[in-house]
């Protein structure tokens, strides 16, 4: 074997080791650089007689050649491998199932507010939605809470830090009243002026916010509001309207309602409505389910109202504690904690 064929052979075998493409580059080096073998043969011509370089030179070319065909070689055959690499890596089994997404589903709470005003709507009853960032004025004044009322303070109402544009506090409402307001100062507007106004009948569903934590209260709940302003309303149409209500709430006539005397400031008489029982796991026990009353005159003139001719009366229940109730659930904070597990048993 001549040189020329031993430099063949060696660079096939230097650049069949190469593993990676940078490793060849070196390989190459050796061979073809500067100072490389072949290189070095080439330039060693220079010495040579004219017809021997002829000769020489046919013979350097023929294996510059070779060389260079066999770095080609592997220069692809690297390529393709890291290409398959790549492939493999990035492979997707199309025979896998796909990955779906799961169903979704009403909150129980969601659920629960969507019956009340389904009931509520079957009576004549309008459903309103209103600010859950509200001014003092609504919130408590308009209701006729005294300016010193606990209501007012911040152990019981979060406040929110900023005023409105008439340079008004704004709190997060702690309860569904101030939209009785609300819709009243609606209404009478809407009909101001009219011979006859159709009564207000009206639910106000929605959250409700105070600074309270623990398995019956949450810092965030919902409360359902009711209205009923006319002419000719009375006490036992708020009676018997809720008993209606919760009769078809709770799917049985077997329960009994009082109304039990109480106060709040926008009511006069003020009542707890109660209900007991009278067959399944609740059996034998008083339950409180909605504050009511009378509506104070002060508040219907508040609604834009004349007391004198308006009669209205209110409630307003703790949607969460209804859904309690129905589902049997003792820890209202289930609710809210957002565990599948919890909320799934609900479809
Ligand atoms: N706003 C009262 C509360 O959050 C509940 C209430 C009581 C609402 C009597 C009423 C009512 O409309 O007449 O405790």
């Amino acid at each position: 074997m001549n040189d020329l064929e031993q430099l063949v052979l060696d660079a096939q075998g230097d650049f069949q080791r190469s593993a990676t493409p940078a490793e060849l580059e070196n390989a190459k080096a050796r061979y073809l650089g500067k100072s490389g073998r072949l290189t070095e043969q080439l330039k060693a011509l220079a010495s040579l007689s004219h017809d021997e370089k002829k000769s020489r030179g046919a013979l350097i070319n023929g294996a510059k050649q070779q060389v260079e065909a066999a770095l080609q070689a592997r220069r692809q055959a690297l390529a393709d491998a890291e290409l398959d690499l790549q492939l493999k890596a990035e492979a997707l089994d199309v025979t896998l199932p796909g990955r779906r997404r799961g169903d979704g589903a009403v909150h129980p709470i969601a659920a629960t507010t969507a019956r009340i005003e389904a009931i509520f709507a079957s009576m004549g009853f309008d459903v309103a939605d209103g600010p859950e960032i509200e001014t003092d004025w609504y919130s408590f004044t308009a209701l006729n809470n005294p300016e010193n009322h606990p209501a007012r303070s911040m152990q019981d109402t979060f406040y929110v830090d900023v005023k409105d544009a008439e340079g008004r506090w704004l709190n997060l409402r702690p309860h569904t009243s101030p939209m009785q307001i609300r819709y009243a100062q609606a209404h009478a507007k809407k009909h101001a002026g009219k011979p006859h106004m159709p009564d207000i009948r009206v639910i106000a569903p929605g959250r409700t916010y105070r600074v309270d934590s623990d398995a019956t209260h949450s810092p965030m709940f919902h409360q359902v509001e009711g209205l009923w302003v006319g002419e000719n309303v009375s006490f036992k149409d708020l009676k018997a309207m809720y008993l209606a209500f919760i009769q078809a709430f709770f799917e049985t006539t077997e329960l009994k309602l009082r109304f039990r005397p109480s106060y709040f400031p926008f009511t006069e008489p003020s009542a707890e409505i109660d209900i007991m029982f009278e067959s399944g796991p609740l059996t034998g026990r008083w339950l409180e389910v909605s504050g009511s009353g009378q509506v104070h005159p002060q508040v219907i003139r508040n609604m834009g109202l004349d007391p004198e001719r308006y009669i209205g009366f209110a409630f307003g229940s703790g949607i969460d504690r209804l859904a309690m109730l129905r589902y049997g659930i003792s820890d209202l904070r289930l609710f809210f904690d957002g565990d599948l597990r919890f909320l799934s048993q609900f479809h």
